[in-house]
Order: C-alpha cells, then structure tokens, then sequence
C-alpha cells in the first residue's frame, strides 16, 4: 500500500508528500472536519479559502462566532462549525494541539475517527483511522459481510512507521479504485490479497444495512421584503442549522404548516414552487410565502438585509435554493 501510495497519492491542499514530514495539525484537523460528510470536490475550494483567512488556529479561536458558522455555509451539518470553534479555543488555551489520539480524543467535536486521522497523519503516530472509504476496501480485503469486524483487522494490517500515509493510501484507493460499484479490481495493488476478489463478488462486502424510510416533515419559509431588502433571522443555537442566519420559518412539522408563524402580519401570497431539502433524518417539504411590508413597519427579531447582497449573508442551501425560487417568481 505504501509503494502504491507514493505512486499515486492524490496531491491535496492539506496533504504533506508521501513520506514527507508530519503535515500542519491544524490543517490536518480542518480537512479531517470538512471531509466528513462532504465530498474532496466541494472541501477542496473552501479549504483554501478558509486558510487564507484563519491561517492558523489562533486566528480561528479569535475569530467571531458569526463569521465561522457564516463562512461554513453551504458544507452542511452545521454542528460541525460550532464544535470547531469550540475546538478551536480549547486548543489555543491548552497551548497548541495534543499530539496523541487520546489527547485529540479529548477535545470538542473531536470522535474517534476524527483523533486517528489527526494523530497518525499530523504527528505520525501509529493510529487506525476507519472512515468509509477505509472500511470498504478491509471489509473487501477479508471479506469481512459484518462492519463490526473492520477495526481488528485494519489494525492487523497498519503499518508501525508511516501509519498516516497507510492510512490516506486506503482512504485513495476506496476512492478511486475499490469504489461502492464496479470496483476497478485490475487495478489494485490487493487484488492477489483480496478475498473479496477472490469470492467473485467484492460489491457484496460489506453488507449494506438496510436503508430506513426517511419520514417527510414540512414548513414554511417567509421571504418578508421591505424596500431593497428582506428580513433574516438567526437560529438558535441548538438543533437542525443551529446558529446559522437564515429566512425566518416556523417549526418544522408532520403537516404543512401554514402562516402561523409568519413574521410580521402582512399580506402573504404563497409561490407556486415548493423547495425540498434532504437531511440525514427526514425530507424537509417547504412551502414559499411572500409578503412586502411599509417602511415603519415593525416585525419580529432579526435583522434587514440588502436583497442584491444576500451571497454575503452565509445562508445554508436551503435558504440559498428558497432565495432563488423568490427571485424567480420575481418578490424581489
Ligand atoms: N477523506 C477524509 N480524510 C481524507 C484524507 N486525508 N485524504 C483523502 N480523503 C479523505
């Protein structure tokens, strides 16, 4: 895997070389954070944007709240913004990171994933980070149909030196070569290793769980303009897009629910088109209603915002993707 690594690693931003020394910690534990959940396509251009504004992990310690949740826009699973910052701030009052797993195990927002991948590839520890791609291609390797059996035999087989390139090579080749279907078996460096290969079916190990019904909830999202500009609101910290900026709604509910939460009293129409989000746990259905209020007017808390500025704003997809169904029907 080694000798496969050093031919073929993927170069990218928050990579040291094969072989090379140990890569920054803090750039090592932002991409470990942006990468889970979000593709290497759509990490890779926000990674560099985010360094060239938080260089390091003073700078995002001292950083505002606003600024952190509104620059994670669009990445999703918002709690991984909050719990960065929170990371963040406890690294810079302990004096830098730890260097070990349980040390890294400690810290907000920090699994166990997230400690091996950080200690093996950042200080060069002999750690075994198991993400998807990893568990895909040990379960393959031994024809392993339990997950559960993955962590002991992806340890058997981690190397004692040079455990962060192993385990960034099993991570590029689940990617690139032993990928969910139609894996490139000719290409593998495992392949005279691999009993899922040798099994004639490696696309069935691991065995898939079951996939569970997502249930459907639904809401409103209100899209209140008063001259050039439309009412944001930020949501409370806790919960689905916690501390993010956002179109005012009401609770999300097993029925579509209406204007009762509307936030000012106004005459509201409703647009045609629905906006639907998928979250891990449910399908969110939203319903779309306008409205256009006077000047003076008075509303609930939240904050005016510039319509032809409302990119800066930081919003999460779904308000993005409820933004642009306004513009469309032209409430702008
Ligand atoms: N996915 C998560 N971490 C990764 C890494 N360090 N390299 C490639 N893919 C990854």
């Amino acid at each position: 895997m080694l000798a496969w690594y050093d031919a073929n690693a993927r170069v990218l931003p928050w990579r040291a070389p094969p072989g090379a020394n140990a890569a920054d910690p803090y750039r090592v534990w932002l991409s470990e954070v942006m990468l889970q959940q979000t593709t290497v396509a759509a990490v890779a251009p926000r990674f560099a944007a985010w360094i060239a504004r938080w260089p390091d992990v003073e700078s995002l310690a001292a950083a505002d709240d606003a600024d952190v949740m509104a620059a994670w826009a669009g990445l999703g699973y918002y709690a991984r913004a909050r719990n960065l910052l929170a990371c963040a701030r406890a690294v810079v009052a302990r004096g830098g990171f730890p260097d070990d797993e349980a040390g890294l195990r400690a810290l907000p927002g920090i699994g166990d994933y997230t400690a091996a991948a950080v200690a093996a590839i950042a200080f060069g520890r002999r750690a075994v980070a198991i993400d998807a791609n990893v568990q895909r291609v040990v379960a393959r390797l031994f024809a392993l149909a339990d997950k559960g059996a993955v962590p002991a035999h992806a340890d058997a087989i981690t190397p004692d030196t040079r455990a962060g390139d192993f385990a960034q090579a099993m991570m590029d080749l689940g990617s690139a070569i032993c990928t969910p279907r139609a894996p490139k078996c000719l290409l593998c460096p495992l392949r005279d290793d691999c009993r899922g290969f040798a099994s004639g079916t490696p696309e069935a190990f691991p065995a898939r769980a079951e996939k569970k019904a997502r249930p459907t909830r639904h809401g409103t999202i209100f899209w209140l303009r008063r001259g050039g500009e439309v009412l944001l609101v930020r949501r409370p910290p806790r919960g689905l897009l916690g501390g993010m900026r956002a179109l005012p709604t009401g609770p999300w509910s097993e029925v579509p629910p209406g204007l009762a939460d509307a936030p000012a009293a106004a005459a509201w129409r409703w647009l045609e088109a629905d906006v639907v989000h998928v979250f891990t746990h449910f399908r969110l259905e939203c319903r779309l209603a306008a409205a256009t209020i006077a000047a003076q007017e008075e509303v609930v808390d939240g904050e005016w915002w510039p319509i032809a500025d409302l990119e800066s704003a930081g919003l999460p997809s779904l308000f993005v993707h409820a933004a642009e169904a306004f513009g469309r029907e032209r409430c702008e």
